[in-house]
C-alpha cells in the first residue's frame, strides 16, 4: 500500500460537526427539555435522547454524515416549544440560534435544518438524503414502538391539545402511504426488525379510527369520569 493509499484509510470520514460541539448542542437541547418540560410531556429529553441515539446508530448504517445526523436529532422536535401541534419547520426560530451559540458553522446548521425539514414525516419521500434517512428512521422507530400509544400517546394528545380521533387521522394519514409503500423505515435491518411493530401499529391506529364511528364506543368514551 502507498503511503498516500494508507493515509486515506486512516483518515476518519469527514464530520461537519465537531463531538465538542455536538456535546454542547446536547447540553443547550437538554436544559432546554428541562426548562419546558412541563410543555414537552411526550417530545421531551426522554424522546430526543432516543433519536439522537438511533440517529448516530443508523448513520453508521447508511454511510450519512453522522455528526450532521446526530445533530440534526438533537435539535429536531424544538417546534414543539416554540408552539405546541406546529411542523418542524416553526422550530428553526430557535434551532439557528441555539447551533450558533453551541458553535456550529453556518454552513453545517443550514444542512441541520433541511435535515430536519426533510425527515419530517408527513412530507417526506423515498428519495431523501442519507442523513435525513438516519433521523427519520430513528424519529420513526419511536412512534413505531408498541410500548408508545400504551404509555406515551395521552401525552401527545395533552402537549399538543388534540383529541384522539384527530391524533389517529394524524398517524393514519401520515404513515399509511410510507408504510404501504415500502419506505416507512430507510434501513433494511430495521424494516426487518421492526417492520411487524410498524404494521401492529398503523392497524391499532386504523382501529382506534374506527372504533371512534361506533355509537357504543362513543357512548362509553363520554361516559369516563375526567380526572
Ligand atoms: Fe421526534
Amino acid at each position: 500500500m502507498s503511503t498516500d493509499a494508507a493515509q486515506v484509510a486512516v483518515t476518519p470520514a469527514a464530520r461537519a460537526v465537531p463531538r465538542p460541539v455536538i456535546d454542547g448542542v446536547a447540553r443547550r437541547v437538554r436544559r432546554l427539555c428541562r426548562k419546558h418540560a412541563a410543555k414537552l410531556p411526550f417530545h421531551g429529553w426522554h424522546h430526543v435522547g432516543f433519536v439522537r441515539d438511533k440517529a448516530a446508530y443508523f448513520a453508521g448504517r447508511n454511510g450519512a454524515d453522522p455528526s450532521v445526523a446526530e445533530t440534526a436529532a438533537l435539535v429536531h422536535d424544538l417546534n414543539y416549544i416554540v408552539r405546541r401541534n406546529s411542523s418542524a419547520a416553526a422550530g428553526r426560530e430557535l434551532r439557528m440560534p441555539l447551533l450558533a451559540k453551541a458553535g456550529v458553522e453556518a454552513l453545517a446548521a443550514e444542512w441541520i435544518d433541511d435535515v430536519v425539514v426533510e425527515a419530517e414525516m408527513c412530507t417526506r419521500t423515498r428519495d431523501i438524503s442519507l442523513e435525513a434517512q438516519a433521523l427519520s428512521d430513528a424519529d420513526t422507530l419511536f412512534k413505531a414502538l408498541p410500548t408508545t400509544p400504551v404509555v406515551l400517546a395521552h401525552r401527545y394528545l395533552e402537549e399538543n391539545g388534540i383529541g384522539l380521533a384527530e391524533l389517529a387521522a394524524k398517524i393514519v394519514g401520515e404513515q399509511g402511504t410510507p408504510h404501504d409503500d415500502g419506505f416507512y423505515f430507510y434501513d433494511e435491518e430495521a424494516a426487518r426488525r421492526y417492520g411487524r411493530w410498524a404494521t401492529a401499529n398503523l392497524e391499532l391506529w386504523r382501529c382506534i379510527q374506527e372504533s371512534l364511528d361506533d355509537q357504543d364506543v362513543d357512548n362509553l368514551l363520554g361516559a369516563i369520569p375526567r380526572s
